[in-house]
């Protein structure tokens, strides 16, 4: 067993398998769902009549076309609600509003200079999404043309999602942690129209360029010409930037003495409502795409399954909207469930590591969604920091990104959820569209590090090479055998990519790209990716991606990024690299990390950088990974070796470890 599997809590999980928490009986009593029964007959009804159960959900979205086809299966292209018009920020506020939730709290935000907060009611929400719908109009933005949005976790980011969604152009979120290159990949790949920005975003006390990022990435000479006519500008720092005539408007600008009813567009339930960049195996990062009838019935129905969401609930999900959990479980799940949500700017640890439990004891969350590197970190910087701090209105904790080791559950569950609150350790992919495994909190017992059960209309499998299901208790590949109303509908303008990717290895079902394993009580147990795909701090980083950016380098000869087991971040990318010209210095490796920090963005910087006169490879010429991996593990036996096209190699790799 390696380190890597340990890191994913394989071994620890086999320990905890037996070890089960029941539900609270208060929970239970008063949860949508409150019994296994429940579950199982929800279950099977989505199961024996797939249509029949989602056509029932679909009643309670706001349709301004009823649909005449539930589903459409062409595999692998799935078209849901059949020629039904809706749209997306409708269901999240008019429809609130019309239902008499106006005057409701939809967002409350929490900025990053302490003292700063600002809220919305679903009234105000959509007094300002519409202002700004109109604005991008102004400009002459189209149904269908994407728009990029690079902003700071403000209540305007979610504006800007959802101005974008009221007038039918696709948004596509870029992580303000990505690079100038990043934007300019992405904007060429979208051939976006319009770019949103703001001047500038806080990170501990510091003001990110956002504004000169896209600039940056507007003068790219590689990607010339830009398709960017209008870049649009938040003040939220008042970091002097430049304005460039003709192409840069102000936000305040755009919005001022604009109407505050702008109707919404009625789309198409299959028109792309957003797409989203991340990192697969090979090459750039690819445009995952959803469509709107969809994809919103998915997070609305999602949030309401898993979150047991409640009139009087304020929701906290941690993610940046640059993420896929803060497109489903920030914006377009609660407020279309209707629920109030709490989002904040900084993090963790800025001012001080007791931030989080500062806003909770002030905010009065009910609902905590976080990563499992945040809790890692939270263990890290110890006790002081929480005791004291009242969280007594916490009813319910979540985690999303990775796997979750046991003993981070268990101190989850003990320290920030008081004994008392259930976790919920949601599974799902950015192509999912949302939470595809979960326990539900009414009923399900838990299992530290299993996700649990999949939801109802889902439709897990574990299978070999050969695409045959194994046995419980083996491991292999996770697939979904049927399609559901979130499932990503291609990559942007690569749809052979998407076969490929998703539908080719296992003929006719969804590969998921993780290992997994299900449990005597058919609990399932995820392992890991099957591809070369790190998880670093819950963010998808790609090693093919991490070496283009090293090789790119003028110094850089050949380059091979591996995933090594880190203590708060689950993985750390670690580096090998052969070099074509220059000293093996440490100079050198500063130089390559603000290379890739530059290519990629920071989230991409390598944590180790080791030279070598060469990497080992097989006979055939593939890179051994597996081997890298243990290098950098540290491990004193290192696999395998005797594929090696070169020993001598390896003894060059070991004795470059300092
Ligand atoms: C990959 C998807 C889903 C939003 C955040 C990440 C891993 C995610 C879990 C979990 C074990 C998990 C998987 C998956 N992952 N959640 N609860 N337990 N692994 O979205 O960037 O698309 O990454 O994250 O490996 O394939 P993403």
């Amino acid at each position: 067993m390696t380190m890597q599997e340990k890191a994913a809590g394989r071994v620890a999980s086999v320990m905890q398998e037996d070890r089960v928490f029941p539900p609270p009986a208060e929970f239970s009593s008063r949860a949508r769902i409150g019994s296994m029964a429940a579950y199982q007959k929800l279950y099977d009804e989505a199961k024996n009549d797939l249509e029949g159960f989602w056509h029932a959900r679909a009643q309670t979205l706001p349709w301004s076309t009823p649909y005449a086809k539930v589903l459409d299966w062409n595999p692998p292209h799935a078209k849901w609600f059949v020629g039904g018009r809706i749209n997306a920020s409708a269901a999240c506020l008019d429809h609130q509003i019309a239902t008499g939730k106006g005057g409701k709290t939809a967002l409350v935000w929490v900025g990053e200079p302490t003292g700063e907060r600002r809220e919305f009611t679903f009234e105000q929400l959509h007094a300002e999404v519409c202002r700004v719908a109109a604005g991008l109009q102004k400009l002459g933005i189209q149904p269908g043309q994407v728009v990029s949005i690079y902003m700071p976790m403000t209540p305007e980011l979610v504006i800007a999602m959802l101005a974008c969604a009221r007038i039918g152009a696709v948004h596509s979120v870029i992580f303000g942690g990505f690079s100038s290159e990043a934007i300019a990949d992405r904007n060429q790949d979208a051939k976006a129209v319009a770019v949103i920005t703001a001047d500038g975003g806080w990170r501990r006390g510091a003001q990110l360029p956002l504004k000169k990022n896209v600039d940056d990435a507007l003068k790219s000479a590689a990607h010339e010409p830009t398709s960017v006519k209008n870049v649009i500008v938040l003040k939220r720092t008042g970091q002097a930037v430049d304005m460039v005539a003709g192409r840069d408007v102000w936000w305040h600008d755009l919005v001022a003495g604009q109407p505050a009813d702008t109707p919404p567009v009625a789309m198409d339930s299959e028109a792309p409502l957003f797409i989203l960049y991340t990192s697969g195996s090979t090459g750039k990062p690819k445009g995952i795409k959803h469509t709107t009838g969809g994809y919103i019935l998915w997070a609305k129905t999602t949030a309401e399954w898993v979150f047991d969401l409640r009139d009087d609930d304020l929701f906290w999900c941690t993610a940046d909207c640059g993420w896929i959990t803060g497109h489903s479980y920030v914006t377009y799940g609660p407020l279309a469930a209707g629920a109030s949500i709490l989002i904040y700017e900084g993090a963790p640890n800025a001012p001080h590591e007791g931030r989080f439990w500062e806003i909770i004891e002030q905010e009065k969350p009910t609902i905590f969604y976080t990563a499992p590197t945040a809790i890692r970190s939270f263990m890290k910087w110890g006790m002081q920091h929480i005791e004291g701090h009242d969280l007594s209105s916490l009813r319910l904790l979540g985690t999303v990104g990775e796997g979750i080791n046991p003993e981070a559950w268990i101190w989850y569950h003990e320290v920030i959820g008081g004994k008392r609150c259930p976790i919920v350790d949601t599974w799902w992919q950015t192509e999912t569209g949302g939470i595809m495994m979960s326990p539900l909190p009414g009923c399900t017992p838990t299992k530290p590090g299993s996700c649990t059960l999949p939801l109802p209309g889902v439709c897990p499998e574990i299978v070999d090479a050969a695409g045959h299901p194994v046995e419980k208790g083996e491991g292999g590949w996770l697939v979904m055998t049927k399609p559901w109303p979130g499932m990503l509908r291609g990559i942007w303008g690569d749809d052979a990519r998407f076969v490929e990717t998703y539908w080719s290895r296992v003929p006719g079902k969804y590969l998921a790209g993780d290992n997994a394993r299900q449990d005597k009580d058919g609990y399932y147990w995820i392992m890991g990716r099957i591809d070369d795909v790190l998880n670093v701090a819950g963010h998808r980083l790609s090693t093919i991606e991490i070496e283009s950016a090293l090789v790119s380098h003028p110094s850089v000869a050949e380059a091979a990024a591996v995933g090594r087991p880190h203590d708060v971040k689950g993985e750390a990318v670690a580096v090998f690299v052969t070099l074509r010209d220059g000293e093996p210095t440490d100079a050198l490796k500063d130089v390559l990390r603000k290379h890739v920090r530059h290519q990629i963005g920071a989230l991409a910087a390598p944590d180790d950088i080791h030279f070598t006169a060469s990497l080992p490879k097989t006979r055939s010429g593939k890179i051994m990974r597996r081997l890298l991996r243990d290098i950098a593990a540290g491990k004193e036996t290192v696999g395998d070796t005797t594929t090696l096209e070169d020993y001598s190699v390896l003894a060059k790799l070991r004795g470059d470890q300092e």
